[in-house]
């Protein structure tokens, strides 16, 4: 399986600051064929930067879209216009779950939504920092990955990225705090066996499973290696073109 490195620039970079950046690292990152880079600008700078971007490079991902594929539905952008523009969209963040308050029935349509459209969806399921405390974390990961994928057939889970983050590490939140690679190892060997337990074994070892949370440069080499981790979501550090860079080139020499 090929390591997913996959960069979320969340609200940031004016279009024309989208571009320039993705320029750079086009030029810095030469063309690792077993690491997936992907970033994910804001929506309004895909269609330039998918005219810019070197596909046999990197890829790009969409943040969020709609289920729908049209319709009125006034401020929203559906999978289906993202068609030929990303191959990727993020689906489910913490930020869609709690600021926009985006439910598992939802997550659940824009999963499908993706895979209809042939754009592959990064669900991103994660305990806050309460839910941890209270000891639901199995529970919360368990209704957000059943939940998320409830349309999802088995002939169709190779279509799926599953992106574990636990809420309380994100770099925003406000006492965001390290996640230790054995809780990481924890939860991901839980979110395996539920794609087990739901589809065959075959198809659910298939399944990239990524880390998001604070990841950085001195931290990606051990979470790239937690057993299970087949790649990193990651937000603050991939604005800064050296460290996500530096990531990239961690992440090529873990493969190897
Ligand atoms: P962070 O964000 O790397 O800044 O913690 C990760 C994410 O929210 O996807």
């Amino acid at each position: 399986m090929k390591t997913y490195i996959v960069g979320n620039w969340k609200l940031n970079f004016s279009v024309g600051e989208a571009s320039i950046y993705l320029h750079k690292l086009l030029k810095r990152v030469p063309n690792y064929r077993d690491v997936e880079v992907v970033v994910a600008p804001g929506a309004l700078a895909l269609q330039s930067l998918s005219l810019q971007i070197d596909r046999h490079k990197m890829k790009l991902a969409a943040q969020n879209a709609y289920y729908r594929d049209y319709g009125a539905y006034t401020g929203e952008v559906s999978f289906n216009q993202l068609r030929g523009l990303a191959d990727y969209c993020i689906v489910g963040h913490s930020e869609r779950r709690y600021i926009f308050r985006e439910d598992d029935k939802m997550i659940q349509k824009k999963v499908e939504a993706a895979v209809r459209n042939k754009i592959t969806p990064i669900l991103c399921v994660g305990e806050t920092e309460s839910e941890r405390a209270f000891g639901e974390t199995a529970d919360v990961i368990r209704d957000q990955v059943v939940g998320g994928l409830s349309e999802i057939s088995e002939e169709d889970l190779d279509k799926v990225i599953i992106a574990y983050e636990p809420v309380w590490a994100i770099s925003s939140t406000k006492s965001a705090k390290l996640a230790s690679p054995d809780e990481i190892a924890e939860v991901v060997k839980l979110i395996r066996k539920i794609l087990t337990d739901t589809y065959s074994a075959k198809v659910a070892e298939a399944v990239p499973i990524l880390f998001g949370g604070s990841v950085n440069p001195s931290n990606a080499g051990a979470y790239l290696t937690v057993p299970g981790v087949n790649g990193l979501l990651i937000g603050g550090s991939s604005l800064i073109l050296s460290e996500f860079a530096d990531i990239i080139e961690t992440a090529k020499r873990v493969k190897s």
